[in-house]
């Protein structure tokens, strides 16, 4: 079956544009008057609307009544919407001027969602999850990464991987889930980095393989996380496991840029405290950059050198981080219009991150540019001017999301 959808005033269809370096908002293919042809699931073709309607007149008509806007959808790279509990407490120590690593120096931060989240069943993770997923969902973001991260025991990090599977069946969005198990050193195993991942990697990692519950391993290298050196010998454990690797690097301290170049991860989230010589090593490799904007505003730091990455010629991603404890907010639209205005990023650079530089940073060659053969996975908004979405900075949300071959509405986005 083909489905002609439209008119559309734009369709910025992300078409031709570079994944790295800058961009410029006159790179942007926009099909003005344009309509999105889609069969199976794909992309036939986004282009006029009067001459697609001549071209296909078998297609069945989704006439849209108004003026429009559309794009790609968006795909969140970065998230831990698998938790139990709130946070609220470790925020107001935090706006009361205590540090996010003395919170948890002291029991609180992770080791505090860890608690809560053991306490909670498979099941109540499941639904905990899908909310949140099916929230970012109806915001138009169809395509999700979420961590574990909040188990710290093989059996706990299955749990948590199982729970989101299960969301992920339940979901229209889809799930793509990441082996957080070295988010932190748990209790039980504080000063022994190295005991407490080599169970990981000979238990749990091999695990998770067997049972296809993910394909990506990520580990928090910090001060009071893991070192570089634990870190290199545990990614390379995963790769050998198969693993697709990436990072949480360079958030509080610098100097995670060349394990993640060496060991060919696939990207390196967070730095927020990157200086130019990490700047520099990242421009050489092909790891993906990807800022939280999310991360910064909850905890009062500085935002990624997002514009300095770009002009050295990296690619550049942006993510929510959605958590309960650095990045609590969730909102992946006004996090990214409010970066792109601190740090002067192109509305195109800015679309690049949410959409097909992200697919890239999850492996994703099928989504992320509106064009023929690719998921017609996209995004409706009631405007006549793309700007609008992060001019409106994150307020302005989908009147429509296009999704395995359904037009959700409002009324339908509402109620999943
Ligand atoms: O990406 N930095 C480490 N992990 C998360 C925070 C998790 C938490 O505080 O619960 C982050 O910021
Ligand atoms: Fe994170």
């Amino acid at each position: 079956m083909q489905y002609l959808i439209g008119p559309f005033q734009q369709v910025i269809t992300m078409a031709g544009l570079s994944l790295r370096g800058p961009l410029s908002d006159e790179q942007l293919e926009i099909v003005s008057l344009a309509g999105i042809v889609v069969e199976n699931d794909t992309i036939v073709e986004a282009g006029n609307f009067d001459r697609l309607m001549n071209s296909y007149p078998e297609a069945q008509l989704e006439l849209l009544k108004g003026e429009y806007v559309a794009f790609p959808s968006m795909i969140d790279v970065h998230t831990h919407c698998c938790w139990a509990g709130s946070r609220a407490g470790d925020y107001a120590a935090r706006t009361g001027g205590k540090s996010y690593l003395e919170i948890a120096a002291t029991g609180g931060g992770i080791m505090d969602t860890v608690r809560k989240t053991r306490a909670a069943t498979k099941e109540e993770l499941a639904e905990l999850t899908l909310e949140r997923a099916n929230t970012l969902f109806a915001r138009g973001i169809t395509t999700i990464e979420i961590k574990s991260g909040y188990g710290l025991s093989v059996d706990e990090e299955l749990k948590l991987l199982e729970a989101i599977q299960k969301a992920g069946l339940l979901s229209p969005a889809d799930l793509i889930p990441t082996c957080l198990a070295a988010h932190t050193i748990p209790t039980g195993f504080r000063g022994d980095e190295r005991a407490y991942l080599h169970l990981m990697r000979t238990e749990l990692l091999p695990e998770i393989k067997k049972r296809g519950l993910a394909d990506r391993v990520d580990i928090f290298i910090e001060k009071g996380a893991f070192s570089v050196k634990a870190a290199r010998e545990y990614l390379l454990k995963a790769k050998e496991l198969g693993f697709d690797v990436v990072v949480h690097g360079d958030q509080f301290s610098s100097g995670t840029a060349k394990l993640a170049v060496e060991l060919e991860a696939v990207s390196i989230d967070h730095l927020e405290a990157a200086d130019e010589g990490e700047i520099a090593i990242l421009a050489k490799g092909n790891v993906i950059p990807v800022a939280l904007p999310g991360a910064s505003l909850g905890l009062g730091e500085p935002f990624a050198p997002a514009r300095k990455l770009l002009d050295a010629g990296t690619s550049l991603v942006i993510a929510s981080d959605w958590n309960p404890g650095s990045a609590p907010m969730g909102n992946l639209v006004a996090q990214a219009s409010i970066l792109g205005m601190a740090q002067k990023l192109s509305m195109a650079e800015v679309w690049a991150a949410l959409t097909f530089r992200a697919a890239a940073a999850l492996g994703l060659s099928d989504r992320g540019r509106l064009e023929p053969g690719m998921k017609a996975d996209f995004i409706i908004y009631s405007t006549n001017d793309y700007r609008e979405v992060l001019y409106r900075q994150g307020e302005l949300i989908p009147s429509y999301v296009f999704k395995n071959n359904i037009l959700y509405n409002r009324a339908l986005l509402n109620k999943i």
